[in-house]
């Protein structure tokens, strides 16, 4: 298993925790010479709203083997089609974030708290994609795509190789 990212800090941070059968690289996705045909399944979370999506899911889609899956997890531009989650979004983040934290002081347990990753990780807060581009776009390159909206400011992108 490998797993990859640019940030040289998250990839410190991933080698303390990840189990031994994991490669951590420090690359760029979209020049590393990931394998072709070489994985079973692709998981992507919460970082392809960094790059291109045209130039990315051509390289992803190449490193699979076939019957494989590709499982893209990322963040939207929020979108006219967003009228409906956004405040169920909204309200759900404030209910958790106050049910949370009152098991955190109660249970003195982390709850969903920030983790050591959190100040290190490099984020982009205004991606340019809402989630019809997404699909747009994946359909365009990956036909019979999925893509759907995720109520709290994500997409899920998923996608087997024929
Ligand atoms: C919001 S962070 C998410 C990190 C990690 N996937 C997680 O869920 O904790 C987005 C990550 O995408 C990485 N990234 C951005 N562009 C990249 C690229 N071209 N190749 C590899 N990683 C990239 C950044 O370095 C950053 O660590």
């Amino acid at each position: 298993m490998d797993a990859i990212d640019l940030s040289p800090a998250m990839i410190e941070l991933a080698m303390r925790r990840v189990p031994g059968n994991v490669t951590c690289i420090l690359g760029d996705v979209l020049e590393y010479p990931l394998p072709e045909t070489g994985y079973d399944g692709i998981v992507s979370n919460t970082a392809l709203h960094h790059v291109s999506l045209e130039a990315v899911l051509p390289v992803l889609a190449g490193a699979l083997r076939p019957g494989g899956v590709l499982a893209v997890v990322a963040l939207p531009r929020i979108g006219r089609g967003d009228w409906l989650v956004e405040p169920l979004a909204l309200l759900g983040q404030w209910v958790f974030g106050v049910v949370f934290y009152l098991l955190r002081v109660l249970t003195r347990r982390p709850w969903y708290a920030f983790n050591a990753s959190h100040a290190a990780m490099p984020v982009v807060v205004d991606p340019p994609l809402t989630t019809r581009d997404v699909r747009r776009i994946g359909t365009d390159l990956l036909p019979g795509v999925r893509v759907r909206r995720l109520v709290f400011w994500r997409y899920l992108l998923v996608w087997h190789k024929p």
